[in-house]
């Protein structure tokens, strides 16, 4: 069952291109646009939709946070992410125009299920991304778009991160196609980048796992570590540091690599090993060179740095102690790839510590308790 593979987690990890590509699977028309014929929402109340808000727990909100830069972009309207555990005690506003997105790999979180419930009561229409056929959070919304990753087994989620990115990407481009907030060419153009990604997921796995592996064992005694992004990177590195807390029990900090000097800094002394997530399109992305500045800070003050960046980014090559490379793609979509040598990493530190990956102490794969 687990097709070769020592652990499920590891598999799963190497099932990541191929949940992107099923979960795009038979989500276009025959001219190419969007078709989510599955959503039983009509087209007339999707117009309407004036804001999301997004109701999640750990690795699905993270897939929220980073689906809230893109649809916010794509579609100009609001999208809140909000723990669901928040939510639901909290007296949220809610219109008849509020489309509420519980995403739920398992869609027996009881914590999603209760806030999807309080959405519902209060007369907002809740769409699920869910990975699991017929569980309950599906059964109970108006609208179910399924990740198509396949079952998933490891409790640290994975391959249904990046399925639910793509899901969530589809749905926004989908908004954006029915309000008629982007030209055709423009979702047509970004569908094509979308289509692309498995290929790049593969290529990371097939080119970088040594690496990372190498990495995993020269940071074997580290005691913490700090991973850093900015923009979709900001999740990623969420999702980095949840992965390492998660399975690998070290004490791990994810945030915004432009918090660094509002106060972490001050962690970062001779040794600290720092994750940077550093975004694409060097030269054309302004936060390039603001990630590049936090590498320097930290740097300067002796910490271990890894990256992960694109293929043939010179400034990052200079400074960091290891890179984890990525082809060259939109920053839209790097979180796509970016988050597969954190999955990597984690696994690797968890095994060379002798832990059973995909088990880790005191968690369970679905969490049906509030
Ligand atoms: O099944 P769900 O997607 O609703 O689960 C939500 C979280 O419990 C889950 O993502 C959890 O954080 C994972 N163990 C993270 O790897």
């Amino acid at each position: 069952e687990k097709g070769g593979w020592d652990s499920f987690m590891d598999k799963e990890i190497h099932e990541d291109p191929a949940a992107v590509q099923r979960t795009l699977l038979g989500r276009f028309d025959k001219n190419g646009d969007v078709a989510l014929d599955e959503v039983r929402i009509d087209e007339h109340d999707f117009k309407a939709i004036d804001k999301i808000i997004v109701i999640a727990c750990g690795t699905a909100a993270y897939a929220g946070m980073v689906a809230k830069y893109a649809i916010e972009h794509w579609v100009r309207i609001p999208v809140e992410i909000e723990l669901a555990h928040e939510f639901r005690y909290r007296d949220p506003i809610l219109t008849p125009r509020t489309l509420v997105v519980a995403i739920s790999q398992s869609g027996e979180t009881m914590d999603t299920l209760m806030a999807l419930r309080h959405a519902r009561e209060q007369g907002s229409k809740v769409l699920a991304i869910c990975n699991t056929q017929g569980a309950s959070i599906p059964r109970e919304s108006d609208a179910v778009l399924y990740t198509h990753a396949g079952p998933e087994v490891a409790v640290a989620s994975t391959k249904a991160f990046v399925a639910q990115i793509t899901a969530a990407y589809l749905l926004g481009l989908y908004l954006a196609q029915v309000k008629g907030a982007m030209f055709r060419d423009e979702i047509r153009h970004i569908l094509d980048s979308l289509k692309n990604m498995p290929r790049k997921i593969q290529w990371m796995l097939d080119t970088q796992t040594k690496t990372i592996h190498q990495a995993a064992e020269r940071m074997l005694n580290a005691q913490s570590f700090l991973f850093l992004g900015r923009h979709v990177g900001y999740p990623v590195a969420l999702e980095g540091a949840l992965k390492l807390k998660e399975i690998a029990y070290t004490f791990t900090e994810g945030f915004a690599a432009g918090e660094l000097k509002h106060g972490p800094i001050a962690l970062v002394d001779e040794g600290e090993p720092v994750v940077f997530i550093v975004p694409p399109e060097r030269g054309r992305n302004v936060l390039h060179a603001k990630v590049l500045s936090g590498i320097e800070e930290v740097k300067a003050r002796g910490a271990f740095i890894i990256a992960v960046a694109e293929e043939g980014d010179k400034d990052v090559e200079r400074y960091a102690d290891v890179v984890f490379w990525r082809p060259a793609c939109p920053t839209l979509m790097s979180p796509l790839v970016d988050v597969v040598p954190l999955q990597l990493f984690a696994m690797d530190m968890a095994k060379l510590k002798g832990y059973d990956v995909d088990k880790p102490r005191n968690l369970a794969k679905s969490v049906t308790v509030e």
